[in-house]
């Protein structure tokens, strides 16, 4: 059978933070784009590439029936096991900050069974402000039980987006950015939708939403921010995914939805 929620959070906090500390450590000795992927935006850091690794390497020893995503190297060569167990794993989140050294940039690591993702971590990789939740057992950083915003009015909302690769898609999201933003308070862009997620559980920003999310981008924040009591969701009643994904509290989550899908934030490219 599956580990316990708990198990695999303490499991996922150890590799979070060895993770984040390689990562600290190779920026301190100097970092440069090791590659491109998808546009010439999209880049990889050599320290993208080895702190997925190690992850990798941490987990076949500790968890090796356990399948594996992670974003650098895609699927693990493991299957899911008997256990059902699968690490979703975004090595370093928010490349483009770590590689200007913003310290807005983080390893996020969940654990999924059976398809639902049942722990997860965030840690930031600068400031070591490290966000934690498992499903039922709420949201934490640093040992403090977080809630989200109580805020009610969209109107007064500070909203956090983020922008795809694509140019063509960027262009989509920049006009939809145009067409909210005389309808809120201001909008962030962060740079690291892991992150993102977890200050919005923690109501440093209101809401969050983003189109063209991968799984390593979100599934560590979406459990952080669902267990601060936020509404993650996509477009008309579907699951956050690719499309959308919405992170409000619940008293914003309407509002900002049916702007959204009047300004057609999950089409374009
Ligand atoms: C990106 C960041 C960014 C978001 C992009 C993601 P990466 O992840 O989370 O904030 O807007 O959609 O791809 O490439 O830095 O791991």
């Amino acid at each position: 059978g599956a580990p316990s929620s708990g198990e695999l959070l303490e499991i996922a906090v150890g590799l979070a933070r060895e993770a984040a500390a390689t990562a600290y450590r190779m920026r301190a000795e100097g970092v440069s784009v090791a590659a491109t992927k998808s546009t010439v935006t999209d880049v990889v850091t050599a320290a993208d590439r080895a702190v997925e690794m190690q992850v990798l390497d941490a987990l076949r020893r500790l968890r090796p029936a356990d399948a594996v995503l992670g974003e650098e190297y895609g699927a693990g060569d493991t299957e899911v096991g008997a256990g059902g167990v699968r690490w979703i794993l975004d090595p370093i989140d928010g490349t483009v900050n770590y590689l200007y050294g913003l310290p807005h940039c983080a390893v996020s690591l969940a654990a999924e069974v059976d398809g639902e993702v049942v722990a997860g971590v965030v840690r930031n990789v600068i400031t070591g402000e490290e966000w934690t939740a498992t499903a039922g057992g709420g949201a934490w950083r640093d040992g403090e039980r977080l809630r989200c915003s109580t805020e009610t009015d969209l109107g007064q909302a500070l909203v956090a987006t983020g922008f795809g690769y694509d140019p063509k898609r960027r262009a989509h999201q920049a006009r939809v950015v145009a067409e909210l933003i005389p309808h809120v308070r201001d909008i962030r862009r962060l740079g690291a939708a892991a992150l993102d997620l977890c200050l919005a559980a923690e109501g440093r920003v209101d809401v969050y939403y983003e189109k063209g999310l991968a799984a390593w981008d979100q599934a560590a924040g979406a459990l952080v921010a669902t267990e601060a009591g936020m509404l993650v969701a996509g477009l008309g009643g579907r699951p956050a995914g690719p499309d959308l994904v919405i992170a409000a509290p619940p008293a914003l989550f309407a509002p900002l939805h049916d702007r959204l899908a009047d300004l057609d934030a999950s089409g374009g490219p």
